[in-house]
């Protein structure tokens, strides 16, 4: 195989060249970080299993008109995506209060929030992705006025999307953060959904006990973070199950699976 050029490092992904111009391969590492970088870990099997959510997810966005930089998954833990120029602010969209939002304006956890509320942080790991306001991002040029409402509309119809598709496998979904990017066709740009979706950007709570399926198990020292993340995986009907059926009681300990899926094409 011949050797790619690795154009970017993050915390959880790896970016590569794509095999035509204007794509770009997104390997998904098990590394897991929380805190900025302050805490530093692996999760065995997340990259797998978020390059499979991740796939399965945006592959329903763009189902109901949202686009996407999602072109198609190549193997177990790579994905094919269009190149875009990431806008650089983190849109967190929240449902029900939970993490800073918590410490910051001195709210429980679990408290359903009045309505969904968009946040934007700047991304910039030096800085600590700053919390801002649409204020900072027009004064600063971050995003136009017309991409900001690209932006927030696409949001809040991801949010409606991901509510219904969590709601039906039990899970609750409380807060979860996005990115996105732009594709130039001459002069003009537009907006896409970029990045990944999965339990490493989401608070995703079991509807009925309220179990954590996400990345705050890792965050917060609770275990069981791979058994958390194959779950979500296996609600979305993406695991193959040898010892289980739905509604089966969630055991985080025993859980095993194999990941299903057709085979990658062959190139
Ligand atoms: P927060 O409560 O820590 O602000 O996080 C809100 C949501 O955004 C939560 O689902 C985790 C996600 N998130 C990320 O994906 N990356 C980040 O860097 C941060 C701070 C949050
Ligand atoms: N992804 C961020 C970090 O590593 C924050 C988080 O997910 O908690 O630092």
């Amino acid at each position: 195989m011949s050797r790619r050029r690795q154009i970017y490092e993050g915390k959880a992904k790896i970016l590569y060249e794509g095999p035509e111009p204007g794509t770009i391969i997104q390997y998904f590492k098990d590394d897991a970080t929380a805190f900025n970088n302050q805490k530093k870990g692996t999760i065995s099997g997340k990259g797998v299993i978020n390059n499979r959510i991740s796939e399965h997810v945006f592959t329903r966005l763009s189902h109901i008109g949202i686009p996407t930089h999602f072109i198609r998954r190549l193997n177990m833990r790579e994905q094919l995506v269009r190149q875009c120029e990431i806008v650089p602010i983190e849109v967190v969209v929240r449902n029900v209060a939970a993490g800073s939002i918590c410490k910051r304006l001195g709210l429980e956890e679990g408290e359903p929030l009045p309505h969904t509320l968009i946040e934007y942080c700047y991304k910039d790991d030096d800085l600590g992705d700053p919390l801002i306001g649409e204020e900072h991002i027009a004064c600063f040029n971050w995003a136009s006025h017309e991409e900001m409402q690209d932006i927030s509309s696409m949001a809040i119809r991801i949010n409606d999307f991901m509510c219904g598709m969590f709601a039906a496998i039990d899970i609750r979904l409380i807060d979860f953060k996005l990115e996105f990017g732009r594709i130039f066709d001459g002069d003009f740009s537009r907006i896409i959904l970029a990045d990944e979706i999965s339990p490493d950007g989401c608070r995703l709570w079991d509807i009925n006990s309220g179990e954590k399926l996400d990345k705050d198990r890792f965050r917060r020292d609770l275990g069981g973070e791979e058994g958390a993340y194959q779950e979500v995986a296996r609600r979305l009907g993406l695991l193959e199950n040898e010892d289980s059926t739905p509604g089966e009681v969630f055991d985080l300990s025993s859980h095993r699976s194999r990941l299903r899926g057709k085979p990658p094409p062959a190139k």
